[in-house]
């Protein structure tokens, strides 16, 4: 395919020279259709790329890539559970965690469904139990507090979607602790009141020493409240290792497992969801595998001129690979989506911030961007200056909801809607000097005053985005919105020839981590580099526990 791909790359970037000949400005007075011809709807969200600085022919361009690439192919085996991350010898099946429960789906020749159906069903008792006080902490009381202790995809995703479905968060309040840095849990657990308090230890493998650290120092704060026997009922794990959370001290009925075809960044939709299930029931939390589910079949099913994820892929690599732009911005006009951009972060960078090929040769064509970004209207008072008039190109990505949950407030709404499409207009737009010694004249500045400031004033505008709008940010949406991202970074693996499931990249420094710990407790430095020894030896000067 390699050859090949060069060849619709090099075709591509001409038509890129050929279609900027025209500003996107100028691309929409020529075309006044071009919303109606680049845009895509499924059911309540509507995708609109007629910002994006291409045409019809790049379009189908870029649509060849798709065949060329066997996508289709790629995808069946995906979603049939073939082993595609290659590089673990796994499937990856977190789309089976929402599909049609009614199928079979197998790996290594066992159908997956029931154990699937089975956790799913533990999940929602045990939630509902807690939420309606049938399961009760040692000392009997109703669970006011949980703590979801875990990192990265056992971390992310809880904690950003829990923070989005704020509205139909109705159970007891859940609190996130990640960070390794004993600020994290002191500070999350200073409120709280152990006895009312249930710790859910969230990690695949139950090894991460982030995630461990934490816990053990949770089950010290609980059994000195509590004692030892009665800690052990203020815990839960959410785990493939079952022998680790038994040796842990977590009873078997507290244990929610998954299984290795469920990577990290995608695990949400599994039993890592459980915090998520505790706060907003299992109701809400069946309308999100909806949602996702409902995006999977688009996926499969609809035409890629009509495929949201494809075409969301395809700008990425439109900018990535012919435009040669570094990052891309996501831009959640919605506040409750804040954590949305560091999400999709490590779903976007750890699957795609990938050098060598399936085949391990080097890379020749750029692979995942740096994804960035931070919710509107707050980031408009940041970095938006860079944005409209810095010397980089950032594609951006817009996501607004059409309603807001807050009866009486419809201003704020109006104006967070207004904000987020003026600022797409200004990316587009700019102003040119012309116009800007016009308002500075009108403005009653003299000529000498005029010629100092104009260009200060200059957008050049021509600056590409696109917008999800979307009707409410309910359960299902966001279930959607998820898997939209989530299929995006599939298509751009593929296309990119990359295994996007593994995640060798993060290996190095934590193995770096374990000797250095040595070097700080006192073992004597070896072979380490200057910088190094300089910083452990001020470390060790400045503090007083360190030998
Ligand atoms: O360090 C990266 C990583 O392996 C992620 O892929 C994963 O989501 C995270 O660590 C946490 O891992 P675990 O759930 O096994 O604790």
């Amino acid at each position: 395919m390699n050859g090949k791909r060069e060849v619709l790359f090099d075709q591509l970037k001409k038509l890129k020279v050929e279609v900027e000949k025209n500003s996107l400005k100028e691309l929409f007075e020529l075309n006044p259709n071009r919303f109606e011809e680049f845009h895509v709807s499924l059911d309540d969200m509507v995708f609109d790329y007629s910002k994006i600085h291409f045409n019809k022919q790049i379009l189908s361009k870029l649509f060849e890539l798709i065949k060329l690439c066997n996508l289709e192919e790629k995808r069946d085996a995906m979603f049939k559970g073939d082993k595609i991350n290659i590089t673990e010898n796994r499937a990856v099946l977190h789309t089976a965690l929402r599909a049609n429960l009614n199928h079979s789906v197998f790996v290594d020749g066992e159908d997956i469904i029931p154990d699937i159906k089975e956790v799913l069903e533990r999940m929602k008792s045990f939630s509902t139990d807690i939420r309606e006080g049938k399961i009760v902490s040692s000392t009997n009381e109703k669970f006011t507090d949980v703590v979801n202790i875990g990192i990265g995809g056992s971390h992310l995703g809880p904690q950003m979607v829990t923070q989005a479905l704020k509205p139909y968060h109705d159970g007891p309040d859940v609190h996130f602790v990640s960070n390794i840095d004993s600020s994290h849990l002191s500070d999350t657990l200073k409120g709280l009141n152990p006895a009312t308090t249930l710790v859910i230890i969230a990690s695949k493998t139950f090894t991460t020493i982030e995630t461990m650290t934490n816990a053990k120092s949770a089950k010290k704060w609980m059994q000195e409240a509590l004692g030892e026997e009665n800690a052990n009922k203020h815990f839960a794990a959410l785990s493939t290792a079952l022998d680790k959370t038994k040796a842990f001290g977590i009873s078997d009925d507290r244990v929610f497992g998954f299984w290795d075809w469920v990577g990290g960044r995608y695990s949400i939709w599994s039993a890592i969801g459980l915090s998520l299930m505790i706060a907003i029931g299992a109701k809400n939390f069946e309308e999100f595998l909806q949602g996702a589910y409902e995006m999977d079949e688009h996926f499969k099913n609809a035409s890629v001129e009509e495929n949201m994820p494809i075409i969301l892929a395809l700008i990425g690599v439109w900018h990535r690979n012919i435009c040669e732009y570094a990052t891309r911005a996501i831009l959640p006009y919605d506040q409750r989506l804040e954590s949305f951009t560091t999400y999709i972060q490590q779903l976007d960078m750890e699957s795609n911030g990938k050098s060598v090929s399936l085949s391990g040769k080097q890379l020749e064509v750029n692979s995942g961007p740096i994804v960035w970004g931070e919710a509107g209207t707050n980031s408009q008072h940041s970095f938006f200056q860079l944005l409209h008039q810095g010397t980089s190109i950032v594609p951006c990505e817009f996501l607004v909801a059409v309603n807001n949950h807050e009866e009486g407030m419809d201003i704020h709404n109006q104006l967070l809607i207004a904000n987020c499409l003026a600022q797409s207009q200004a990316l587009m737009n700019g102003r040119d000097i012309n116009e800007v010694k016009t308002i500075l004249k009108n403005s009653g500045l003299d000529d000498e005053q005029i010629e100092r400031l104009a260009p200060h004033k200059v957008f050049r505008g021509n600056r590409p985005s696109s917008t999800l709008i979307y009707k409410k940010l309910t359960p299902k949406i966001l279930g959607k919105i998820i898997a939209l991202y989530e299929h995006r970074v599939f298509v751009e693996g593929v296309i990119w020839n990359i295994d996007s499931f593994d995640q060798w990249g993060v290996e190095l420094g934590k193995e770096l981590a374990t000797k250095m710990v040595s070097y700080i407790q006192g073992n004597e430095p070896k072979g380490l580099d200057s910088s190094s020894v300089g910083l452990l030896m001020t470390i060790k000067k400045w503090n007083k526990n360190i030998n």
